[in-house]
């Protein structure tokens, strides 16, 4: 089994909530996100047509409460692709609307005020992949 390495994306300060920032990792692009104090790390190629997602919208979901009635909710935790609008709950790394579309997803921790994502060797599996 290839060992999973840890690299410091930058501090906490550096990464405010509702901020996005992709990171160039070896032969990747890795998109980090901030979700009110929650670190996520996302691939940086959306499952459609390989779009760079860091340049996508944060926004939130209406969902149904009931009949004819509807709610605004998770603002900022969604990501709406910007080539086709195809949108992603980024803490679950899936489409919106067809969870079958993932996004490639990484651990991060956050240790000593830095965050930190693992990333496993290209070619391998990481722990998120199901
Ligand atoms: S490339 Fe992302 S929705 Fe088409």
């Amino acid at each position: 089994m290839t060992e999973a390495r840890s690299y410091r994306v930058g501090t906490i300060e550096d990464l405010p909530p509702g901020s996005i920032r992709v990171v160039p990792i070896g032969r990747r692009d890795v998109v980090v996100f901030n979700l009110n104090g929650e670190f996520h790390a996302l691939a940086d190629y959306c499952p459609h047509m390989g779009a760079p997602l860091h340049l996508g919208e944060l926004t939130g979901m209406t969902i149904s409460t009931g009949a004819y009635t509807y709610q605004w909710v998770r603002e900022g935790e969604i990501l709406r692709c910007p080539w086709h609008a195809w949108e992603f709950d980024i803490a679950a790394g899936r489409s919106v609307t067809a969870p079958v579309r993932r996004i490639r997803k990484y651990p991060v921790r956050v240790e000593d005020g830095y965050v930190i994502v693992e990333l496993t060797p290209i070619g391998t599996r990481s722990p998120d992949d199901a």
